[in-house]
């Protein structure tokens, strides 16, 4: 049956590296509470007038576009994963096609799925390639974070944790048996809607501008941390195995797993209960923070860009986050 493999992989990050050290006196925190309960030790912070989330999703598509072997209008389908758009609308898929030069008129969806986004984008993308209605979809996911953090001491349990990024692969149909993508799993549970959550700018209020003048915190990401945390160590795992299961697999068979760089505490509890060792675990957030729709990508491409991952490996991705959402994906790279 016709499936779609990873052709390319790409990602990019700003240039400007923000250690705890720095945040110390912003936000009165310190470098020892933040390693010792994310395990970050410094993220990436966006530089305005020259990183965007379309441009910078650009520049790690560029990469990927490369990768394939594929030239700009030879795209026939973008999937943008963010829940940092350039602008309310339209989504930052348009504005990144535009970046890339593709003038021939592809269409461009954006996917609002938070920290989960990245997979349901390349879902999406892979039933596209399934039906056979598309062979080349680039998939994307950019978040810039930092220009939406409450940078003072009232925002520093959430603030320390996210930083900017973005990541890309290029779709293809697979041409060899075994290889591509096996399965994608997806789930959502709107009962945790407010638990991770940034309010504004919302559209039901009356006086949209007069409600964020008067509520300028709601502009903030707010988490329910440990809600997040005991709800990610269960569906981490449980969909995990619903891939694995689904393809007549075990964890042993992974070569590599990918999950979204949330927390290292929530990476290591999973870790340990599939019982994989450090060398199958990919972990970059000490250096990225939670890039959330853009931390699986960057960081399949720096395992790929490492050797950390070869051709025919059995690579398995996984995300939770705000919705509750949470998805897998099991993949021959
Ligand atoms: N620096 C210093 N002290 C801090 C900071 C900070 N940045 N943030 C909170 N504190 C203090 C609090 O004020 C509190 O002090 P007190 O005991 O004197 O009152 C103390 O640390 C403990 O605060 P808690 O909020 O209870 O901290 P907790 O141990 O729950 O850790 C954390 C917070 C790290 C967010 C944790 O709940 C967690 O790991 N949650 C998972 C959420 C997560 O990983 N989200 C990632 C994004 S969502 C996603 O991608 C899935």
């Amino acid at each position: 049956m016709r499936h779609s493999y990873i052709a390319g992989v790409g990602h990019y990050v700003p240039t400007r590296v923000v250690t705890n050290a720095e945040l110390e006196p912003m936000m009165n925190t310190s470098d020892a509470w933040i390693q010792e309960r994310t395990g970050i030790r410094e993220r990436r912070w966006f530089e305005e007038g020259t990183d965007t989330t379309a441009n910078m999703g650009a520049n790690a598509a560029r990469k990927a576009m490369e990768m394939a072997g594929v030239a700009p209008n030879d795209v026939q389908m973008i999937v943008f994963a963010t829940l940092s758009p350039d602008y309310f609308f339209p989504g930052s898929g348009v504005l990144m096609q535009r970046e890339l030069g593709i003038t021939n008129n592809c269409p461009a969806l954006d996917v609002r799925n938070q920290c989960s986004g990245f997979i349901y984008a390349l879902s999406v993308a892979d039933q596209f390639i399934r039906t056979g209605m598309y062979d080349t979809v680039l998939v994307v996911g950019s978040e810039i974070h930092s220009s939406g953090l409450d940078k003072s001491p009232e925002g520093r349990t959430v603030s320390v944790i996210f930083g900017d990024g973005a990541g890309a692969v290029l779709l293809r149909p697979s041409t060899q048996e075994g290889q591509g993508i096996l399965s994608t799993h997806l789930y959502s549970q709107g009962e945790h809607a407010e638990e991770l959550i940034v309010k504004e700018p919302g559209s039901n209020r009356a006086d949209r501008l007069q409600y964020v003048l008067d509520h300028p915190q709601d502009l903030y990401p707010y988490m329910n941390g440990q809600t997040v945390f005991k709800n990610a160590v269960v569906r981490f795992p449980q969909v995990i195995k619903e891939a694995l299961d689904q393809n007549g697999m075990e964890a042993a068979d992974i070569d590599m797993l990918i999950p979204h760089q949330a927390n290292l505490r929530i990476t290591q509890f999973v870790q340990q209960k599939m019982g994989l060792s450090d060398d199958k675990v990919y972990s970059n957030i000490q250096r990225y923070g939670n890039t959330t729709a853009a931390s699986v990508p960057i960081a399949l491409s720096e395992a790929v860009q490492e050797g950390k991952i070869k051709r025919g490996d059995l690579v398995c991705m996984a995300a939770f986050g705000s919705g509750f959402t949470w998805a897998s994906a099991l993949l021959k790279f």
